[in-house]
């Protein structure tokens, strides 16, 4: 498990790296949306998702550009959904990857913005021309990216999650509110790169299987490290969920039956993962690295 923690960091390390080259503009009129769009984005993040785009890449023939543009690209969509989870409108939150939230430290206005010019960045980063890759296959990967992101996907579970706030949902309501807050992004991780790669249905529907599983199983353990963390590890603010009144699985199950809910989660990821057989082993180590998370 050491090994793949190891492999992970050397992801977010790659990430910043392409994170730093890519954020950098010439006008230095308006150098505090690169400073703010830096500081929300390189270090403090695990760099789960472009870890996830990286491990299934290596099942597949896939050109190692395109691999970090992907990661990279997801890395920052993810990055704004942060930003604005955080804003005082939605979550209220003030710290975010062990510092302070975007809005804290550069102000509401501009941390709207941040977000707003992370996510355009991400579709320049992808659109931009690769050589040795068809157009297609970006535009295919652009139109899967604007799927994951916009209302049918992440800002679809955020809607609901809000909603939650104000009326209980109902356990299949959490339930799609967690395929699309964290689901859909985390679907994009895992079957970006097969589709990139020209990988087979049955591999791709596997893939999605499993990234459904997993990405449950990411929000309830967010939802459990919201309960049971330690806010320094975790680097977030702990116990928000009930203090906003959330909808969530602990709240309508308790803590005991959440646990048994992200075990089966566990349990269904492994078993679609099993179809790749050996070639599959780190993605099936991931599911134990999500189920024993501490941040
Ligand atoms: C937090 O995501 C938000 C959720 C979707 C649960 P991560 O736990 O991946 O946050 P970072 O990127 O490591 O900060
Ligand atoms: C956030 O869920 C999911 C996103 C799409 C950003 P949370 O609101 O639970 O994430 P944290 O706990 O603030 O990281
Ligand atoms: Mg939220
Ligand atoms: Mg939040
Ligand atoms: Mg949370």
């Amino acid at each position: 498990m050491n090994a793949l923690k190891d492999d992970m960091d050397k992801v977010r390390f790659e990430t910043d790296r392409t994170l730093e080259k890519t954020l950098v503009f010439k006008n230095t009129d308006y150098d505090r949306i690169i400073d703010a769009m830096r500081y929300a984005t390189i270090g403090g993040g695990k760099a789960f998702r472009p870890f996830l785009v990286t491990l299934v890449a290596e099942m597949f023939p896939l050109k190692r550009t395109i691999v970090a543009k992907i990661g990279t690209a997801l890395e920052m969509v993810h990055s704004y959904s942060l930003i604005h989870d955080d804003l005082p409108c939605m979550d209220n939150d003030i710290m975010r990857r062990g510092k302070a939230a975007t809005h804290i430290q550069f102000g509401e206005a501009t941390a709207v913005l941040t977000g707003d010019a992370l996510l355009t960045q991400a579709f320049l980063l992808l659109s931009t021309h690769e050589t040795g890759f068809s157009a297609a296959m970006q535009v295919k990967l652009i139109h899967l990216l604007a799927q994951a992101a916009g209302a049918d996907g992440m800002i679809g579970g955020q809607v609901m999650d809000m909603l939650g706030e104000k009326i209980p949902l109902t356990l299949d309501q959490i339930q799609t509110m967690q395929r699309l807050k964290t689901g859909a992004l985390i679907r994009f991780a895992c079957t970006a790169p097969a589709i990139a790669a020209d990988a087979p249905q049955e591999d791709i529907d596997a893939l999605t299987t499993y990234a459904d599983a997993l990405g449950r199983l990411f929000q309830l353990t967010d939802d459990l490290l919201d309960v049971e963390a330690d806010a320094a590890l975790l680097g977030k603010s702990i116990g928000k969920d009930k203090q906003a009144g959330k909808s969530t699985f602990i709240g309508v199950l308790g803590i005991e039956e959440t646990r048994r809910l992200a075990s089966a989660c566990a349990d269904e990821a492994r078993l679609a993962i099993s179809h790749f057989g050996l070639k599959g082993h780190k993605l099936r180590d991931v599911v134990d690295l999500v189920l024993n998370r501490k941040k």
